[in-house]
């Protein structure tokens, strides 16, 4: 593999291609694993993990990056095999969420701004020795009627530079992550709110990275998709959120920006794939467009697997389902009827 930032960013956002975020923090797998009445131990968290990583056709073949979190980036299979060499093996890059989390803003009730730069280039170079190429870094954007103020635009987006500038000198290919938030009550906002607001983050976000300096050549986008709330009455088709999502990207997404890669975020696994392949279908772009999923990958596998060592192989196959479907949408040539198949 070659060690240039941009061919590591060419490489994730490959033709057919997408990230697995398997990055979900001790607390956050927690929830997951109470969802099917697992117990969140280590072993159960690495077992989870290793059916994921040895889901063999899936991985070669739909998955080009895999996001860790700092436990997994060190864990090893039962066999002894580091996860990093199983996914390095199966033609992916190995990467590590490195934020410490969305806190408190202060002087601004209901923002967050995520902490994680202080101490972060050490960080950095421990992750590149032990094999991440890239890197995620995730701002949470609260939307509503008056929410996010500038303020909380502006502090989310310039930590996001100083993470991707950092990451860069690092060797390692940053993920910028601004979500505006489709599920976080009142998650009431009509499609129209969000590409408003969408708009204006990635308009911050871009100028911030100029003033840092980062490299667009060398990052990938990784940003919500255009959508109503996941409470507003007035729900949207594929083919409206495509005609949203693509138009905003393209006001705001310089050209040298190798591929943008989105969150789910609380869709469906099928709309997350209904949404994506309907940009794919009807528009050309300049960059690539393709998924970063962590709950639209994993959801039908995780409850497959259910926590039970039986199940490593429907597990197994249910991650791979939803990986060549998302694989399709990435090309446009998903359609629904080959989700019975
Ligand atoms: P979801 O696809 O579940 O939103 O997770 C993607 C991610 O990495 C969030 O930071």
């Amino acid at each position: 593999m070659s060690e240039r930032i941009e061919d590591i960013a060419q490489a994730m956002v490959q033709e057919g291609q997408g990230i697995l975020a398997a990055d979900e923090s001790t607390g956050t797998i927690k929830k997951r694993f109470d969802s099917i009445g697992t117990e969140n131990t280590e072993a159960n968290r690495q077992a989870y993990r290793e059916m994921l990583f040895r889901s063999q056709e899936a991985m070669n073949d739909c998955i080009s990056g895999v996001i860790m979190f700092e436990e997994t980036l060190y864990q090893k299979a039962v066999d002894g095999t580091p996860f990093v060499d199983l996914i390095k093996a199966a033609g992916a890059v190995p990467g590590i969420k490195v934020d410490l989390g969305a806190h408190p803003l202060p002087s601004a009730p209901g923002e967050t701004v995520t902490e994680g730069l202080d101490g972060l280039r050490g960080r950095l170079s421990n992750y590149y020795e032990a094999g991440a190429r890239f890197a995620k870094w995730r701002a949470v954007i609260a939307i509503d009627d008056v929410l996010p103020t500038y303020g909380g635009i502006k502090a989310n987006a310039h930590a996001l530079a100083r993470y991707a500038a950092l990451c860069q000198e690092a060797g390692i290919v940053p993920i910028v992550e601004p979500e505006v938030q489709m599920d976080a009550d009142p998650a009431d906002h009509t499609i129209e709110r969000c590409h408003e607001v969408t708009a204006a983050v990635l308009k911050t976000v871009f100028a911030e990275l100029s003033d840092q300096n980062v490299k667009l050549e060398g990052m990938i986008l990784k940003p919500n998709m255009v959508v109503p709330g996941s409470k507003c009455a007035a729900q949207c088709s594929p083919e409206e959120v495509a005609h949203h999502t693509v138009s905003v990207l393209k006001r705001a997404v310089p050209s040298a920006v190798p591929g943008i890669a989105f969150l789910s975020g609380g869709q469906s696994v099928i709309e997350a794939t209904a949404n994506l392949n309907a940009m794919n279908a009807a528009f050309d772009t300049p960059w690539a467009l393709t998924y970063s999923y962590g709950r639209a990958l994993q959801a039908s596998a995780l409850s497959a697997w259910g926590g039970n060592a039986d199940n490593v192989a429907a597990g197994s196959d249910a991650f791979t389902q939803r990986a060549k479907m998302n694989s399709l949408a990435a090309k446009g040539e998903w359609k629904e009827d080959m989700e019975a198949a």
